[in-house]
């Protein structure tokens, strides 16, 4: 259970962090003027679009829309929550935490954790060090090596060898005092059937340790190194082993998820790591059972895309389709790498090298065309009945298909393929109606739409958040002029409707994340506010534009409103179109002399 962190603390340790030195210990930055640039660490780019304005206290990224804090900077890079990234920077600072009463319930859960997280964190040391140091390792370093697996990679990894003997980590640990019963629960040692004691369960194996995102120790991966099985044994659930949960490799890839926009999925704990010694970083696995929607919203955090690469085997080809099942019911944009000899990815590189599995990935098709492909694959299609019930298989993923060009190019290919005619496959495909079983999604033009370009009034309502947020009093006399519902941004709204109801009641506000429960975009556009380069000297001036260009989008509105009203009402004979005829010629004259201001 986390700690309540008290308002004047969090203040206290944000404005003890110096902003332009936490993030230079991640991102190399350039001074310019006021401003400093680096290219921005939350995706790829060459060319500095990431800023920060140390007096302000704000980074934002005029590339990714990334925004916030300090907090907000070391929660995405350390991939941490918010309120993890206040408690690592005051532990950073040296500041000491607020205190607050546990239930006992808490303190006994909070120990039992650091006591499983030390167990695993030593057994990972043991291992390591059977390997590496000791003869009971010659085995396992012979297994690693004959893999390709080299010193390097064994020391990053931090892969291990389990003794071939009964007890040698129960021994080795007992002889250190720990618990048996925390042992027990750890996974690491098992109870004897017949008779008193325990012993280990991983003997004579390779063992890969699977880390959380934040490189802890969480459980094992233990390889047979010769034939037999299970080929793979792994941890049970334990408070720490949570397979749904847990992706291997995470520790090592985020970062490299961020740089690279996508993330690779294998299938295999080796797959993973050859990938990774071959270079291409952003790889990880799911943990030998099916991936799961925690999975794939966990790696959505670092990049919108994910491409699955599983083995080419028919297995792997099933397990491809179910995760797709997966990954559909998030927003993710996903492709499916095919390899093509009956190999997986540990095997293809070292058969073919890492450029070639470039080439592959660079080749990654489309959850559409992976759709018809492994229909395909299972159907039999020399008779009209196989090829008709490859049809029906078909349809709803022809269905899916949003876009009406690319919708017919496939059309026209399974036609030709199935040798039945386009048009009866659009009557089917009415016929079916809305019964597909796939969402379509395009979230390139989503996101299209909501980075659209940036207009003036967008800009000049940046600038009036900016001068309210610095002087509030201010928001008073803007909102007499513009209503907050007439801007043209539902985000400024949102901004501007908060910082007049905290000004109202007489509140200040000065941290943006007490935004933050408005949601993301809120933040970092708050950011981009704070930090936007303004381009005017004279602030006085500036507000004045920014007032007369918002007016005047209320005013072209508020204009439109009363003359539809009057040219109603005169249509239905109604008096009272005067009237508002008047309204909308005093609009229009107000309109007519900001004209003549700019
Ligand atoms: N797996 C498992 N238990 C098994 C078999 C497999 O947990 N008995 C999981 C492991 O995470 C493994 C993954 O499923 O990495 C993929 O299995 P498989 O393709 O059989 O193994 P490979 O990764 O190819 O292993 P290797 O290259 O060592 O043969
Ligand atoms: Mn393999």
């Amino acid at each position: 259970m986390a700690i309540f962190l008290p308002d004047e603390f969090v203040e206290r340790v944000r404005s003890e962090s110096d902003l332009v030195s936490v993030v230079s210990s991640y991102v190399q930055l350039k001074r310019r003027g006021n401003r400093y640039w680096g290219c921005c660490p939350f995706h790829q780019e060459d060319t500095p679009s990431f800023s920060l304005k140390p007096d302000e206290g704000f980074f934002y990224c005029f590339g990714c829309h990334a925004g916030g804090n300090v907090f907000k900077f070391i929660s995405l890079i350390e991939n941490i929550s918010y309120y993890d990234a206040i408690v690592l920077q005051a532990e950073r600072l040296n500041i000491p935490l607020p205190e607050r009463e546990k239930t006992p319930q808490e303190i006994a859960r909070d120990k039992k954790l650091a006591a499983l997280r030390e167990v695993h964190e030593l057994a990972g040391k043991f291992f390591h060090n059977c390997l590496t140091v000791t003869p009971y390792g010659k085995a396992g370093l012979e297994y690693f090596h004959n893999r390709g697996i080299g010193d390097d990679i064994i020391k990053e990894f931090n892969l291990g060898f389990a003794p071939d003997a009964w007890s040698k980590l129960t021994d080795a640990f007992a002889k250190r005092g720990l618990d048996t019963e925390l042992l027990l629960e750890s996974g690491l040692v098992v109870k004897r059937q017949q008779g008193n004691g325990e012993y280990d369960r991983f003997r004579n194996r390779a063992m890969i340790p699977i880390m959380d995102e934040r490189g802890r120790v969480c459980g094992f991966g233990g390889r047979i190194i010769s034939d037999g099985q299970p080929k793979y044994l792994n941890s049970p659930e334990t408070m720490l082993f949570n397979k749904r949960r847990l992706l291997f490799g995470l520790d090592k890839a985020h970062r490299h998820i961020s740089q690279a926009g996508f993330s690779l999925v294998v299938e295999g704990y080796m797959d993973v790591i050859s990938v990774y010694a071959a270079g291409i970083k952003n790889v990880v696995a799911s943990l030998g059972t099916a991936f799961t929607v925690e999975q794939c919203k966990k790696l959505l955090r670092y990049a919108p895309a994910i491409y699955f690469c599983y083995d080419s085997d028919r297995a792997g080809q099933e397990a491809i389709a179910r995760a797709l099942g997966i990954a559909g019911e998030t927003n993710a944009e996903i492709k499916v790498v095919q390899l093509p000899d009956g190999k997986d990815p540990d095997e293809f590189i070292r058969k073919h090298g890492v450029d070639e599995f470039r080439q592959v990935i660079g080749q990654a098709i489309s959850v559409v065309e992976f759709q018809l492909k492994h229909i395909l694959a299972h159907s039999d299609i020399n008779g009209l009945e196989g090829r008709l019930r490859a049809l029906t298989e078909m349809l709803p993923v022809l269905g899916s298909i949003k876009n009406t060009a690319e919708r017919s190019a496939y059309i026209s290919k399974v036609a030709q393929l199935l040798s039945v005619s386009e048009n009866d496959i659009l009557v089917e495909l009415t016929k079916k109606g809305n019964g597909f079983s796939h969402q379509p999604r395009d979230n390139s033009k989503v996101r299209d739409v909501v980075h659209q370009v940036d207009d003036a009034s967008r800009r000049a309502g940046r600038v009036i958040i900016r001068m309210v947020w610095n002087e509030p009093a201010i928001v008073e006399h803007f909102v007499s002029l513009v209503p907050i519902e007439s801007l043209p941004e539902a985000i400024h709204k949102q901004i501007l409707t908060v910082l007049y109801d905290k000004y109202r009641a007489g509140e200040q506000v000065t941290d943006i994340m007490s935004l933050s429960s408005l949601g993301e975009d809120v933040v970092a556009e708050l950011s981009r506010a704070l930090v936007e380069d303004l381009g005017q000297e004279d602030i006085s001036l500036l507000y004045e534009a920014c007032v007369r260009q918002l007016r005047r989008s209320y005013l072209v509105s508020q204009y439109k409103v009363h003359s539809e009203n009057a040219e109603r009402l005169r249509q239905q004979g109604d008096a009272k179109y005067m009237e508002e005829l008047a309204i909308s010629q005093k609009i229009k004259q107000e309109m007519d002399e900001l004209q003549s201001v700019d």
